[in-house]
């Protein structure tokens, strides 16, 4: 880890395998309702991120990529996992009819790629993990990553994945 204060922490990840070695470290920290936004460019590694964070948690299945339904859902033990790409997401009316509003219900883990396409639909975020793609002069292709605790819940995630 390269940087970090009170409410975030910086650190590259130098490859998917780094990724993976992160995902390991979030896995324990995730707790029933909480809910992340992850933001980042298209390609940036959002949902590589979820990918191993699920199969860290123990889910042993495919973890597709919700661009085109934008939502899929997941039970790993008692956990409720919902992961939404909402790129493709532009008629709010259709937020309610999908039951994307009954999803949020404090006890559902709901992470969220781009999470900016549904600001006044989706509740606060409790942490926001950020993805920068970063080239070295080594021409490494890795990723910056950010996570940044907003609530108490996001806090105590941050916290724990400090030590
Ligand atoms: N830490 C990393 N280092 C290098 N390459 C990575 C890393 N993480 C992901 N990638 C690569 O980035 C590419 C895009 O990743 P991914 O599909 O996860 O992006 P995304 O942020 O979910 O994009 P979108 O906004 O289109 O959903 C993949 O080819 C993946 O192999
Ligand atoms: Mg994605």
């Amino acid at each position: 880890m390269y940087s970090h204060n009170d409410t975030q922490i910086s650190l590259l990840l130098a490859d998917e395998i780094a990724t993976v070695t992160f995902a390991a470290h979030l896995a324990p920290t995730i707790k029933a309702g909480i809910v992340i936004y992850l933001r980042g460019d298209l390609g940036a590694g959002k949902t590589t991120l979820v990918r191993a964070l699920m199969h860290a948690m123990g889910h042993t299945g495919r973890v597709n990529s919700p661009t085109y339904s934008l939502l899929e859902s997941y039970q790993i033990g008692k956990l409720h996992l919902r992961h939404f790409d909402l790129y493709r997401f532009n008629d709010a009316s259709e937020w309610e009819a999908a039951g994307f509003r009954d999803e949020f219900n404090g006890e559902n883990v709901c992470l969220i790629e781009w999470p900016e396409r549904a600001q006044h639909l989706i509740p606060m975020a409790d942490m926001e993990i950020t993805l920068e793609i970063s080239i070295t002069a080594t021409g490494c292709n890795g990723r910056n990553l950010t996570v940044r605790a907003i609530s108490q819940t996001g806090l105590e995630c941050l916290n724990l994945l400090r030590n």
